[in-house]
């Protein structure tokens, strides 16, 4: 990898994005993290490297969001990869309990997504002259694909709208050399899954690691695939779900 690629990752204060900031930085790259609390990586060994930098911002304050990108694009060097791991979870539950829980979901995972992306293809189509270049990555769900998401219908709405914007932007980037790639990762086990199953996550079907997820995402990464969608188990069990009648769908449990 090039010691000059230059990365911003946008929810990388923890889980997946924290392990993909690892990964790049480890191969050399100056990765700038960026949450809402980026307190909460700043004992983290590696984030104290002078190539990692790190930056306090809410993605879906779309003004906030330019400014990081500014910030992270330097003095001209500009931004070669900005991945979105932010994400935020609500479900049937939640919504019945407190309505405002729906609003952070779609401000983050659909607004906040298209915030970085608008911003980051801003840098990116002005990069060398006009000539362009560089690479835009979200995290979505194996949610996005699932019909009848139990219980979370939402987050799989959302999920399913940051799959459409990939491809939205996809189609509108090629002309100026810009890759946009949609990761569509099953179950993780990520502290903030953990949470959300009572502390454990084992229970879910084709878990797979953080370490190993992140394998997968950077290697989609470099391939400037399309769409990853893994671990290829659950896109199949997911395929066949949907193929099932609508209420034997509405009969799973979460
Ligand atoms: N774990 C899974 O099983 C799984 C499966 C499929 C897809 N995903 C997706 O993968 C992504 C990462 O999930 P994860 O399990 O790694 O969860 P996580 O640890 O909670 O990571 C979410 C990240 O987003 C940041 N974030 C949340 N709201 C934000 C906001 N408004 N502005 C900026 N940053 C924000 C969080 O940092 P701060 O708290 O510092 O803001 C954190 O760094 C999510 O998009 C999730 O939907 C996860």
């Amino acid at each position: 990898m090039n010691v000059r690629l230059n990365v911003l990752i946008i929810g990388g204060t923890s889980g997946i994005g924290l392990g993909l900031a690892r990964h790049y930085w480890e191969q050399g790259a100056r990765v700038a993290i960026c949450g809402r609390r980026p307190e909460k990586v700043a004992s983290v060994p590696f984030a104290r490297d002078e190539r990692v930098s790190l930056h306090a911002c809410d993605i879906a304050d779309r003004a906030a969001v330019a400014r990081l990108v500014a910030a992270a694009a330097g003095a001209g060097g500009g931004i070669d990869l900005l991945i979105v791991s932010a994400g935020q979870y609500t479900d049937a539950a939640a919504i019945a309990r407190d309505r405002t829980s729906t609003l952070p979901v779609l401000r983050v995972n659909v607004g906040g997504l298209d915030n970085a992306f608008s911003a980051a293809a801003d840098t990116m189509m002005a990069r060398d002259g006009g000539k362009g270049g560089g690479h835009l990555v979200a995290v979505a769900s194996i949610a996005g694909l699932q019909d009848e998401y139990p219980n979370g219908s939402l987050y799989s709405a959302s999920k399913r709208a940051a799959i459409a914007i990939c491809d939205a932007y996809r189609k509108a980037l090629a002309p100026f050399g810009i890759a946009v790639t949609a990761i569509v990762p099953g179950y993780v086990d990520t502290a903030r899954l953990r949470e959300l199953n009572h502390g454990d996550a084992s229970g879910k079907p084709f878990l797979m690691s953080e370490a190993e997820a992140v394998q997968r995402i950077a290697a989609a990464i470099a391939r400037r695939d399309e769409r990853c969608v893994f671990p290829w188990q659950m896109h199949a069990l997911v395929k066949v779900f949907n193929l099932l009648p609508g209420f034997l769908k509405r009969a799973r449990k979460k």
